[in-house]
């Protein structure tokens, strides 16, 4: 029996999320990325999981293959519905960073004041290709920094073992 990816509730309905968000997305976009995009991301994750159960594994190799396929795309899809995860979770409010404040702490460490980390942030996101997004990540197994980090494509720039804090859908 393949593993079966749950596709999260966000935390508030798709009603409330039309007047919640409505200052940073617009009421279409913000359902079209959750119930099409994000969802289709974990439709697309228990699709290889079940591709997973019986393709043949020895016909692997370094240029194409069903195993290969399914590897590659579960990666994206992963990052996908993850990203989207922590996305809706930090999402909205209203932008007062002294609800925050051991993350102001952190920020203002690590980058000298939460204006100079936006800064960063906002031209990792606006630097980020295809479906990319702009991350503040908490570099958890290496260096114990803050980093805001670029990602392409969900996965392309990802850092080992680094928690994703703040994510920013740019597609
Ligand atoms: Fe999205």
């Amino acid at each position: 029996m393949a593993y079966e990816w749950k596709f999260k509730a966000r935390p508030y309905s798709d009603e409330e999320a039309k007047k919640l968000l409505s200052s940073v997305v617009s009421p279409e976009t913000s359902d079209w990325h959750y119930n099409k995009h994000h969802k289709g991301y974990v439709a697309a994750l228990n699709t290889i999981e079940n591709g997973l159960e019986s393709t043949d594994r020895s016909a692997a190799n370094g240029n194409y293959s069903e195993v290969g396929e399914l590897k590659r795309r579960f990666t994206w899809n992963h990052a996908g519905t993850l990203l989207h995860d922590v996305y809706w979770e930090v999402l909205g409010g209203d932008g007062d960073v002294s609800n925050g404040p051991d993350v102001k702490a952190a920020i203002e460490k690590e980058f000298g004041s939460v204006d100079k980390w936006k800064e960063d942030f906002k031209a990792a996101a606006m630097a980020a290709k295809l479906s990319g997004w702009g991350l503040l990540v908490y570099d958890q197994l290496y260096s114990g920094r803050l980093l805001n980090v670029l990602v392409d494509e969900h996965q392309y720039g990802a850092i080992w073992g680094g928690i994703p804090l703040i994510s920013c859908d740019v597609f």
